[in-house]
């Protein structure tokens, strides 16, 4: 759907994109990670021709992205800008109906869309008539998603979608969108410096520093297989609760032995899904980490339990298999 190839751009003697090439499929959430002034935003920019790369080729759905008229392009990529880019004297109605204005919609299919959208953002109807002004920062982040995905563009680019909000709110709208129909179906290119949020909603992670491609690669391959020295340290606080959130019982459960149940009377059940997070979490709160934990995978009917030390054991193993 996307095709970046050897992409660079120089601001004079500073080269804040340097030779990056990616490809994002159909359908998937492709993240660009990477501190402060790493040359995500102009990555971005370059893909919706605000600016133009100083060499390299972007494709969009095979097609050179120089080739498309500008107001087409714009109208198949929904941008959700870094800071907050509502139009402070349009109502959040008339904001999130710039697009389906120049796409001639009538009045009543655009009124049912907004209300739809804004239903579905937890936004009260009555919002509809307020100024950006009048919104709070998790408001106007929500009527930026919603004036996003209105016409629903095959493509969304999103600079640092939660990055204003306050932790708990950034939170709750991150997981309200990632349930969206449309977040699930749609080809996203997101970015972030939020490691955490990188994994919460990643297909695949690019990982960038001072403009160049450190690794690109599903969240797991870049905790158990990185490229690089700069990979390893990049995640080295949170390796471990990424590791445990990334992975599943699923995942380790041909490395636990098959054990006779031990003589503790507490027995817990988990799906074959659960993350290992969840089963750690379960266990230690309740202290009861001699407790085994009994689990019946779907296509094996092989029963197996174990405590949290041989799930331990087994992570490990997994984990250096991988
Ligand atoms: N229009 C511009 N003119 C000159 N330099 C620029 C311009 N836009 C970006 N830069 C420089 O390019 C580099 C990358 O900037 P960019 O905005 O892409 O970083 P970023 O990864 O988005 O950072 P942040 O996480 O802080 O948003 C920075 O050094 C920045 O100063
Ligand atoms: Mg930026």
């Amino acid at each position: 759907m996307i095709k970046v190839a050897n992409i660079s751009k120089s601001f004079g003697k500073n080269i804040a994109v340097n030779n990056i090439s990616f490809e994002i499929k159909e359908g998937e959430n492709f993240i660009l990670l990477g501190t402060s002034g790493s040359g995500k935003t102009t990555m971005l920019r370059m893909i919706n021709r605000l600016i133009s790369p100083s060499s390299g080729t972007i494709h969009l759905n095979h097609k050179n992205v120089l080739d498309i008229p500008v107001e087409k392009l714009r109208r198949e990529i929904g941008y959700v800008l870094q800071r907050n880019s509502l139009f402070p004297h349009y109502t959040v109605a008339e904001n999130i109906a710039v697009v389906p204005k120049l796409l001639h919609w009538d009045k009543k299919k655009i009124e049912e869309k907004t209300v739809a959208l804004l239903h579905k953002f937890r936004l009260p109807k009555e919002r509809l008539s307020s100024y950006p002004n009048e919104l709070s920062g998790g408001e106007a982040q929500r009527v930026n998603l919603a004036r996003a995905i209105i016409a629903n563009p095959a493509v969304l680019l999103m600079d640092e979608p939660f990055g204003a909000l306050d932790p708990v709110t950034r939170i709750s709208i991150r997981k309200e969108f990632s349930e969206l129909e449309e977040f699930k179906k749609k080809t996203i290119l997101m970015v972030t410096h939020d490691v955490q949020e990188a994994f919460e909603l990643a297909d695949r992670i690019c990982l960038i520093d001072k403009g160049k491609i450190m690794q690109v690669g599903t969240p797991k391959e870049l905790l158990f297989r990185p490229a690089n020295d700069f990979v390893q340290q990049f995640f080295e606080q949170t390796h471990f609760q990424l590791s445990v959130t990334t992975t599943f019982l699923n995942d380790i459960w041909s490395y636990v032995n098959a054990n006779e149940p031990n003589n503790s009377n507490i027995k817990l059940d988990f799906a074959p899904e659960t993350s290992l997070w969840k089963v750690i979490e379960v266990l230690t709160l309740n202290k009861k980490n001699d407790t085994q934990v009994n689990v019946q995978l779907k296509n094996d009917d092989q029963n197996k339990r174990a405590t949290l030390e041989e799930l331990m054991n087994a992570f490990v193993q997994y984990k250096n298999n991988f």
